[in-house]
């Protein structure tokens, strides 16, 4: 399987706290069978935590991948974020300011969870006007999204705008309200790749085993091939995803 969010960069935010977690992380990814990951620290949170560019951010991602060889762990960590969406994102990105997935034209994007569905539409708008395709991190999580998916998500999916779930939410892991989200959501067909947006090894851990074997059994074997591996494989060859309704 392939994991494009994870928080695995070690302080960098609130996920991985030391070399040490990540590593248990990283162990526990392989386990449940990932084998390639993107870290995805939280990008653009001003005073919080913003991880904009710079050979020093740079540097952590290659200790993080020599961390991963010297234990020996076979997982192939390339290089995220997860650009939560204030102020001009897309000028950010055309200055290389934040970082896509591996260099893509896919940016995994995040919104407030609370923010208003018209100004959403518009920074999505802006961010495929300048060329990228973006990922829009666990739509199923916003309050926008659970008042109204069946307006808000097809028009994203129209858009051209890649949606991707938390493997946590159609197992109820965020309480009731995003698990039936994200049951319609694939019951829609409107959902494109699964990841884990894990935090640590405890909670919110990468283990994506239980999601596969819950999409296995409810939605047949294509629907994990295609959200889990084929669609994330896509994105990192930074070719077009496709739809669940393809399969
Ligand atoms: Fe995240």
């Amino acid at each position: 399987m392939i994991d494009l969010h994870c928080h695995i960069l070690p302080n960098a935010d609130d996920g991985s706290q030391s070399p040490a977690q990540s590593l248990r992380m990283a162990r526990m990814a392989v386990r449940a069978g990932v084998t390639v990951m993107a870290a995805t620290p939280h990008t653009n949170i001003p005073r919080i935590f913003e991880n904009y560019a710079s050979e020093e951010l740079d540097a952590r991602f290659d200790e993080l991948r020599a961390l991963l060889r010297q234990a020996g762990i076979p997982l192939d960590v390339r290089r995220g974020a997860e650009i939560f969406c204030d102020g001009d994102v897309a000028d950010l990105l055309r200055r290389g300011a934040v970082s896509t997935l591996d260099g893509t034209r896919y940016p995994l994007v995040e919104f407030s969870f609370h923010d208003r569905p018209m100004r959403v539409l518009s920074v999505l708008q802006d961010l495929l006007d300048a060329g990228c395709c973006p990922v829009i991190a666990h739509p199923e999580r916003y309050r926008f999204v659970q008042r109204d998916p069946d307006g808000l998500l097809p028009i994203f999916a129209e858009m051209g705008c890649v949606l991707q779930m938390n493997k946590g939410s159609p197992l109820g892991r965020f309480g009731p309200a995003v698990q039936r989200t994200a049951l319609r959501m694939l019951d829609q067909g409107l959902v494109h790749i699964v990841a884990s947006d894990a935090h640590s090894d405890l909670q919110r851990t990468p283990w994506l085993a239980d999601c596969y074997d819950f999409l296995q059994e409810h939605y047949g074997s294509g629907c994990p091939h295609l959200l889990l591996e084929r669609n994330p494989a896509h994105i990192l060859n930074d070719e077009p995803v496709e739809s669940v309704f393809d399969i």
